[in-house]
């Protein structure tokens, strides 16, 4: 059977990770955020307080990572090693590591053959920054989503706020103004459109319409339903 990858990229708050894992759902694909992999490594590296200029044994971390995903309670958890480190992935600390360890040239290279290994055998929906034009370059459906920044910083804000009553919308917005340009001008693999895909602006969409958007072109001639 020849496994079908359809690859969702853009910005952060872009909504990737709602949107991949409904469309994952309606199609019976699973479901992988790669940015969590980049997390799930920098987990370890905290924890073996290795240096980020340590490049070899931040690498040998990711060539070393044994990862897992399972899906319960209406969402994708991930196991390292039996053990599940869903909940640290949005840890601070993890927050401020990920994007140094993900501009390593040798740590994309590992987590590459992760992600290869992770769809060898199952139909998948993968979000990330490069999955259509770096990881899966010669998939049949490729998606680039994204939304103003005032729209992500303002899904990002009602994310925080929750834990904490004194976060600011001007900062979330700064911050993800930074985000966006750290990922855009990164040297290796900057965020960009990947060649073939689909742009959806999905700032005045919800998760289902955009999902909705999706189908339309996977499946041109399905009629959908509830
Ligand atoms: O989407 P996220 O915030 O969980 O991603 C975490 C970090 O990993 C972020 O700095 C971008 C990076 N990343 C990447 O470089 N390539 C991917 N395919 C996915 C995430």
């Amino acid at each position: 059977m020849e496994i079908d990858v359809i690859t969702i990229d853009g910005p952060t708050s872009s909504g990737k990770n709602s949107v991949g894992f409904l469309l994952a759902q309606k199609l019976g694909y699973q479901y992988i955020d790669s940015g969590s992999i980049y997390r799930a490594g920098s987990i370890l590296v905290l924890r073996k307080k290795i240096s980020s200029d340590n490049t070899e044994e931040v690498t040998e971390v990711f060539r070393n990572l044994r990862l897992k995903t399972r899906t319960h309670d209406h969402e994708v958890r991930f196991l390292v090693d039996g053990e599940d480190i869903t909940d640290f992935l949005h840890n601070t600390e993890v927050t401020q590591l990920v994007p140094v360890i993900a501009a390593i040239a040798e740590v994309r290279e590992a987590v590459k053959v992760i992600q290869y290994k992770l769809v060898s055998s199952k139909n998948t929906v993968m979000t990330g920054r490069d999955i259509g034009s770096e990881i899966f370059p010669n998939v049949k459906h490729k998606f680039f989503l994204t939304a103003d920044v005032e729209v992500r910083a303002k899904r990002r804000f009602e994310q925080l706020v929750v834990k904490d009553p004194n976060v600011k919308y001007e900062v979330v917005l700064e911050n993800m103004k930074d985000r966006d340009k750290q990922d855009e001008t990164r040297e290796i693999s900057p965020l960009r459109i990947p060649e073939g895909a689909i742009v959806i602006d999905n700032s005045n969409l919800t998760v289902e319409q955009t999902v909705e958007e999706m189908l339309k072109s996977i499946q041109p001639n399905v009629i959908l339903s509830d």
